[in-house]
């Protein structure tokens, strides 16, 4: 079966719950602090491991405690981590997180995050991959070393996967090697100018996006789910969001996005892995936390979600 393979980022989550936002120059008590292995690239690949896929990762940490047990989450949950650099130049990344009514503020510290050039990337490729496999890539690393990890992947016959986010302008032509992106609506209004709020955007959006090149769209609508464009001019399709009581939304949407991965590499649909993730990610969002909060293939299989369109 096809390998996902993610260049992205590994966090340290230091995250507290407020019973409101603080305002500026503010001080509030917070409540119920936890330390928790996150980031974005490093979520998702506990989530496509949990979910059955075979999970290689391409990112780096610090030579320091943070770095030494956000490896061995990724390692205990069955994830490859050969190609994970632990560096002294710098600190492992950190994500300060303030929870507050089910809603979260996140500020990063990207650390060694920032650390693998596109050189590095590219070799690490070379080393891990194989064409079929899946490549997934995300916003918190590097942005250069991000864009030659998606024009390599794509040379090399994998199945490419953007998650820009957090988003950052890219240049035209560097959609041609995303063969799917998944977006939520601010992130589609800054990658292409469209803010998608109802399905008609999202269709705008998605042929904006297939004009520059990229091949299939997945826009996410928090609790009016995701829709998905396979090819220009497809028909629309669609997954439903699971209603549940939220008890921290940290990580569901890179639980969804993992599942994307993983559904790919078991040769699921575009549809099927979406409705995947949504049964995955209303899981973690009933749940305390990243990593710790993300489900497994059988915790999943175990809520009977069944494939829409
Ligand atoms: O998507 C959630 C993640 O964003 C957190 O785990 C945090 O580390 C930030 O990267």
């Amino acid at each position: 079966m096809a390998r996902v393979i993610i260049f992205g980022s590994m966090n340290m989550d230091l995250s507290i719950e407020c019973d409101r936002m603080p305002q500026a120059g503010e001080t509030l008590s917070g409540h119920d602090f936890i330390t928790n292995p996150g980031g974005k690239g490093a979520n998702q690949a506990v989530a496509a491991s949990r979910l059955g896929a075979s999970v290689g990762m391409i990112a780096a940490v610090g030579a320091d405690g943070f770095g030494n047990e956000l490896v061995a989450t990724l390692e205990a949950v069955g994830v490859d981590c050969t190609k994970v650099t632990r560096s002294s130049e710098t600190s492992t990344g950190v994500a300060i997180i303030v929870r507050s009514a089910g809603d979260n503020r996140i500020v990063l510290s990207a650390g060694a995050n920032h650390l693998l050039s596109s050189e590095d990337v590219m070799r690490a490729l070379h080393a891990i991959a194989e064409p079929g496999d899946v490549f997934l890539t995300q916003g918190e690393c590097d942005a250069e070393a991000t864009l030659a990890g998606l024009h390599e992947a794509h040379s090399m016959g994998l199945y490419t996967i953007l998650n820009p986010a957090p988003a950052r302008p890219m240049p035209d032509e560097a959609w041609a090697d995303v063969d799917l992106v998944c977006l939520n609506e601010t992130e589609c209004e800054l990658m292409c100018g469209i803010c998608p709020t109802d399905e008609e955007g999202c269709l705008k959006a998605a042929s904006r996006l297939q004009e520059l090149g990229v091949r299939s769209v997945v826009i996410t609508l928090g609790s009016e789910g995701s829709i998905g464009f396979e090819a220009a001019g497809d028909k629309p399709v669609r997954a439903i969001a699971r209603k549940v009581e939220v008890v921290d939304t940290t990580a569901a949407g890179d639980t969804y996005i993992g599942a994307l991965a993983a559904g790919h590499a078991a040769g699921m649909s575009l549809v099927e892995s979406m409705a995947w993730g949504s049964a995955a990610s209303a899981l973690t969002v009933g749940k305390l936390g990243a990593q710790q909060a993300i489900p497994t293939a059988a915790e999943v299989e175990a809520t009977g979600w069944k494939c829409c369109s």
